[in-house]
């Protein structure tokens, strides 16, 4: 298979896989490049994955041409490529050298531009030195005078996902400036968004609308996601009260909430853990309406905690309201409060708030929204997906938008939009993925793509696929 078209290594691409530590990264490589074995091995994956993506465009090319002694890593017709790649667990201070590759190629891209092509923790890395400050700005647009541009690999795959024609390098820069990778999602979420995001890319730039809006948000990977789109609006809503003050408290008090999170930083026994939840659940009990600020800061903070102590991220609670999940038995537990400072500063604009669905819907679509819609996936065999979420009305939600939309679900809800939209299969959608046209009730049409994602490494079947579907309006 297309090492490109695994969603493995495209979160690897992507940053997603971030957490992996060197043992598994480099597992992660020998499973899909098993040819490359050297200590130097990531460079000349980073080069091998340039080189497909050059193939799947069906982009001529020469490797390594030589000009008086400088040989790029590519040329085509139009550019010389240099493609830098870096491993999430590496030491040293090679990335520094990343901006001196203009000095060093500066007779060359004379000749024709040079495309400095950056991949996995080279292209974060990047996109943090490169944050969009003026003095950053005055540097690129200098390289840029000289011939010389940053491309981060990940829009690169995603245009190749979206199989549209190559976007402008140019755009990509501005893109990449922005970077989605200048923050993480900062709480692990089932049903997290993470593998599906290339796919929603494609589908989020296809729609024209002013407003984004998202009434399932749980974890907000899609969220943080869709933020690079710059929408005039952003509504982020939840039926989770603790989890909309908690987004709430790291936009509006996040030095506040870093602070509280301190405490619990030695904080790793099953006895700690278990007297924080004793406490969380003490503190909600006292109810919505006494908390005061502090409290909601205090609540948050150990949300967090149990977020990433409990097991597997779980949110679950019982009759009781009462959270419930047991204790994670991780060895490292660790917050990183840049992350959340800059995830705070980048969702200054969004409005959070706590509501059933339909009632977002209700309150805040229009015909120029796009709604994207991931609630608790349906599967057979249970009457409503998990807990008491009633898939039947949520489809029936579906039905009766009037705006764009995307929705994500697990495949097994196809079998309950067979009755609302009939359907037929027709086209593929990349290696990896299949895109499925279905013809709809009269007036309106709807596309489902079927996508293969395999299960994290960490799961106890790893490399276990299970195929999501998006629904999107045609
Ligand atoms: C699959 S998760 C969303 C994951 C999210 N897209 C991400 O990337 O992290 C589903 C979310 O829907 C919320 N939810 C469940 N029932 C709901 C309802 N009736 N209305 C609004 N939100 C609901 C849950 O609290 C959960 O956070």
């Amino acid at each position: 298979m297309n090492p490109l078209y695994s969603s493995d290594i495209q979160a690897w691409i992507r940053g997603n896989e971030h957490h992996l530590n060197k043992k598994e990264e480099d597992e992660l490589m020998l499973k899909y490049f098993p040819q490359f074995q050297s200590k130097n091995r990531y460079g000349h994956i980073g080069e091998f994955l340039f080189e497909l993506y050059l193939q799947s465009r069906n982009i001529s090319y020469s490797k390594k041409p030589n000009y008086e002694g400088l040989e790029p890593d590519f040329e085509t017709d139009n550019y010389f490529y240099e493609i830098k790649t870096r491993r999430y667990n590496m030491s040293g201070t090679a990335g520094e050298k990343i901006p001196a590759v203009p000095f060093k190629y500066r007779n060359l891209s004379i000749i024709k531009p040079i495309i400095i092509v950056l991949i996995a923790y080279q292209e974060v890395e990047m996109s943090i030195l490169f944050k969009p400050d003026e003095r950053a700005s005055e540097f690129i647009d200098f390289f840029k005078s000289k011939g010389f541009e940053y491309q981060a690999f990940s829009s690169l795959i995603t245009s190749l996902v979206s199989n549209e024609s190559s976007q402008s390098l140019t755009d990509n820069m501005s893109a990449q400036i922005d970077s989605r990778f200048d923050f993480k999602p900062f709480l692990k979420w089932i049903g997290g968004k993470s593998r599906l995001l290339p796919y929603l890319d494609v589908e989020i730039s296809k729609i024209e609308s002013s407003k984004y809006i998202e009434p399932f948000l749980g974890g907000g990977a899609s969220l943080l996601n869709a933020l690079k789109y710059n929408f005039d609006e952003y509504i982020a809503c939840d039926i989770n009260r603790e989890l909309i003050d908690l987004w709430i408290t790291v936009r509006d008090n996040v030095e506040d909430l870093i602070l509280e999170l301190s405490l619990y930083e030695h904080m790793n026994t099953k006895d700690d853990y278990l007297a924080v939840r004793r406490d969380f659940n003490d503190k909600i009990r006292a109810g919505n309406d006494i908390r005061d600020e502090v409290d909601i800061i205090s609540i948050s903070a150990m949300f967090i905690y149990l977020n990433h102590t409990c097991f597997r991220g779980l949110y679950r609670v019982n009759k009781r309201n009462e959270f419930n999940v047991p204790y994670g038995n991780y060895k490292n537990y660790s917050i990183d409060y840049d992350n959340l400072r800059t995830v705070s500063r980048a969702i200054q604009n969004v409005k959070f708030e706590c509501h059933d669905y339909r009632e977002t819907i209700e309150l805040y679509a229009n015909e120029d929204s796009l709604i994207y819609l991931d609630p608790p996936y349906y599967e057979t065999g249970k009457a409503y997906a998990s807990d008491d979420f009633d898939s039947n009305e949520f489809k029936k939600t579906l039905d009766s938008l009037a705006c764009n939309f995307i929705a994500s679900n697990s495949i097994d809800f196809v079998e309950l939009l067979d009755e609302l939209f009939r359907c037929q299969r027709n086209a593929d959608f990349g290696a990896n993925a299949s895109i499925a046209n279905i013809g709809a009730s009269e007036t309106k049409l709807y596309q489902v793509s079927e996508i293969n994602v395999k299960e994290s490494m960490h799961r106890s079947n790893p490399g276990e696929e299970r195929i999501e579907i998006l629904i999107t309006k045609k």
